[in-house]
Order: structure tokens, then sequence, then C-alpha cells
């Protein structure tokens, strides 16, 4: 087994779901490499010590160039905000180094596509955390989609609610509330929310021809928490579309950060001629299945609990009825890149699959702007 050395940029949630990941895949999976975690890069310095210190790092750097430019690493991973991912991706895969980053990819496609090529250039293994296919229950859909059983696929329905930006008092900007920068964050729930929705879309149902969107941001100015101003805000605070895929179903998509009463609300619906499927991430053990072929008398909604030896990713885990939670979905992540990283293979979702959803939440704040339908570009 080779040591793999991460150097980590950011230390917030997502740094601490990777840094937990990393830590965590060689105890449950059998892998050509060991992650070893080997550079935390962080600006605030007595508080990277403190991360450091509790998650084992072996080193703390406050500028990011010194990491991608360090021989002592061989992964960068992007765990910063949105408006840091292009530059940081695109040195690192100039370095060689193997890059995998947070979503959204870019703020826009057009970033995007700047990193698609950078690593694509480099040849170098990368990745993008949409962590939501790695649910072992939305992972059992793809797989039943798949094999056939839901038959032609009539209808894809999409839901991210959340309700945490409803006070006028919130500020933009700064620690913790960069997600409601426009120049940050690139858009709002958006590139935020619907980015995992129309990932997990697209990795089910196949591409998205066209989207007719309509967005809404309530609050319209805030204090900036690095001006000190009043702003206007940029982001979109709720974001609904209608999506038409390439395989002839329809879709309506919603996110918003203002449904009084959900915290992270993420569920998915899909209708077949056969079969229907609903995931539910406040349940995301569970997968619902309904199959027409069923005997007429006994026919109804199956909850399957997906934690089974057969299910996906759970042979890794405990003895079936046991579920696991959130933060598995990042160490499946982990395992199947390093797995695929040693063979010389890509784990999707590469930056260029990324890139595809940068190319929907473009359209979809276009189509909202504009009040129209645009079409998706090719891949
Ligand atoms: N996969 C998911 O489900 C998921 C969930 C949350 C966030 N995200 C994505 O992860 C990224 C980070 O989000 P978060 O919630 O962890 O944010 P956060 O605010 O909790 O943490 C961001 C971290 O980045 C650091 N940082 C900022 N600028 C930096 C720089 N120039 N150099 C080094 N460090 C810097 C901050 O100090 C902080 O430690 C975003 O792109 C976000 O969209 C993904």
């Amino acid at each position: 087994m080779k040591n793999l050395r991460i150097g980590m940029i950011g230390y917030g949630f997502m740094g601490r779901t990777h840094s937990n990941a990393f830590s965590q895949v060689n105890h449950f999976f059998d892998l050509p490499y060991r992650p070893v975690l080997q550079t935390l890069c962080a600006r605030n310095p007595a508080r990277a010590q403190a991360f450091a210190a509790q998650w084992g790092y072996q080193s703390v750097e406050a500028d990011w160039r010194k990491v991608v430019e360090s021989p002592e690493i061989d992964l960068i991973d992007i765990a910063s905000p949105n408006d840091t991912h292009a530059e940081i991706a695109i040195a690192a895969a100039k370095a060689g180094k193997m890059v995998m980053c947070e979503k959204p990819l870019g703020r826009t496609a057009a970033e995007a596509q700047g990193m698609v090529e950078a690593v694509e250039a480099a040849g170098v293994p990368n990745m993008v955390w949409y962590n939501y296919r790695r649910v072992p229950a939305v992972m059992l859909a793809k797989h039943l989609i798949d094999e056939g059983r839901l038959g032609r696929i009539f209808h894809y329905r999409a839901k991210f609610l959340q309700d945490w930006t409803i006070s006028t008092d919130l500020p933009q900007g700064g620690e913790g509330l960069w997600r409601l920068d426009v120049n940050v964050a690139g858009s709002g729930v958006t590139g935020d929310l619907l980015a995992h929705c129309i990932d997990t879309a697209m990795w089910l149902n196949g591409p998205i021809h066209e989207v007719s969107a309509t967005t809404e941001t309530f609050i319209k100015s805030r204090q900036h928490n690095l001006t000190g101003k009043l702003e206007p805000v940029g982001i979109d605070d709720a974001s609904l579309f209608l999506a038409r895929f390439d395989n002839g179903s329809l879709a309506t998509f919603e996110a918003t950060r203002y449904a009084r009463g959900h915290k992270a609300l993420y569920t998915l619906e899909i209708n077949g001629a056969n079969a229907s499927i609903i995931w539910d991430l406040h349940d995301l053990h569970r997968l619902q299945y309904f199959d027409h072929g069923d005997e007429g008398r006994l026919r109804g909604w199956r909850s399957i609990h997906v934690t089974d030896s057969d299910h996906p990713y759970m042979k890794h885990w405990w003895v079936p009825g046991l579920q696991i939670g959130y933060e598995h979905t990042f160490i499946h992540q982990a395992a199947d890149f390093l797995t695929a990283a040693a063979g010389g293979q890509a784990a999707s979702p590469t930056f260029r699959d990324a890139l595809l959803t940068d190319h929907v939440t473009d359209a979809v704040l276009a189509s909202a702007k504009n009040r129209n339908w645009v079409s998706i570009p090719k891949a």
C-alpha cells in the first residue's frame, strides 16, 4: 500500500467531512493507497493549528500556493469557498497533483471549463465531491434504473429545501456567510443546492436537454460583513425550474432557503412505466420502491431498509439492519477515487462530469433572467 499525501485546503464543514473520510477509509476498505493527512491549509494560524492537532495533520500552511508546489503533497483537496476552486485546481493540476474539489466545480461553466482543461492537459486523476451519489440507497436506485426495472421514465422530481436565511438581519459575506455573497458563491441556491439535485438527476436519468426557470431574491439588501455597508443581495434565494431530459422525461426541480421548518430536505422521485422510486435525505438509509409487476393483491410501496450486505457499500460496514449516515458518503467517495486512481482510471463525477452540472445551473439562471427556455450545450 502506497502513502498518498493530502494537502487539504479549508477546515470548515467540508474540511471536516473530507478529513474524516481520509482518516477512516483504510479501516473499512482494502485500498491500494493509504491517505496521509500531510498539510492543512487555512489562513488563521491558531485555528489551523488546533484543527491540525485534532485531526492529525503533520503541518499547517497559510498560503495554498505553497501546498500546491510542495513536493511532499500528492493530492490537493479543495474544501474552500467557490471563488477559490478554479485558481487552486488549475495550479494544482499544473503542478501534477491529483485534484479533488468541492461542488459546484466553478461559479460558472466558463470557470469550470478552464478547470477541466487543466486536469485533462495534466492527465491527473480528478473528482468533484457530489457525495449524494454515494448514499447506498441512491446507488441502489441507480442500479435498479440501469437494470431497466423502471421501464420508460416519464417523470423526475427533485427538491432541496432549507430555512436558514429567512431573517432580514442575517448579514452577507465573510466567514460562514459567504454563500450569500454572489461574488464568492457565484449564485444562491441554484449553484449550492440545485447543483446536487442536477448532478444526481443526470447521473440517474441521463442528460438534460432544456430548462425553463424562475428565481427570486426575497431579501433585496443585507449588511455586508466585510465592508460593513448595506449592499444589494446578488444571489437567488429560491430557484425553480422545469426540465426536459434527452430520454423524453419531464422534470421539476425546486430549491429554497425559505421553506420554514426544513433544514436540508433533499428528496427525489422517479416515475417509470413499470416502477417508481422515492428517496429522502432525512431518511437516507431507506429507498421507497413501487413495482407495478407485483401481484395485484400485494402491490404497494416497499420501504427498503438499505443495510444488507448485498446493498451497495454495505458489506464494508456493520451487520444487516444497522444503518450508516451522511459522513459515510464521503468515505465511499474517497474509497472509489483511490481505487480508480491507483488503476489509472477515472471515478465519476470527474471535473468533466461536473462541468455538465455547471452548464445546467448557468442555463437555469439565464432562463430565469430572460424568461425563456434555454438549451443545454452538449458534452
Ligand atoms: N458536498 C456537499 O454536500 C457540500 C456541503 C457543504 C459545502 N460544500 C462545498 O464545500 C465548499 C466549502 O464549503 P463549507 O461549507 O465547508 O464552507 P466553510 O465556510 O465551512 O469553510 C470554508 C473554509 O475555507 C477556508 N478558506 C477560505 N478561503 C481560503 C483560502 N483562500 N485559502 C485557504 N482556506 C480558505 C475557510 O477558512 C474555511 O476553513 C464550498 O465550495 C461548498 O459549496 C459541499
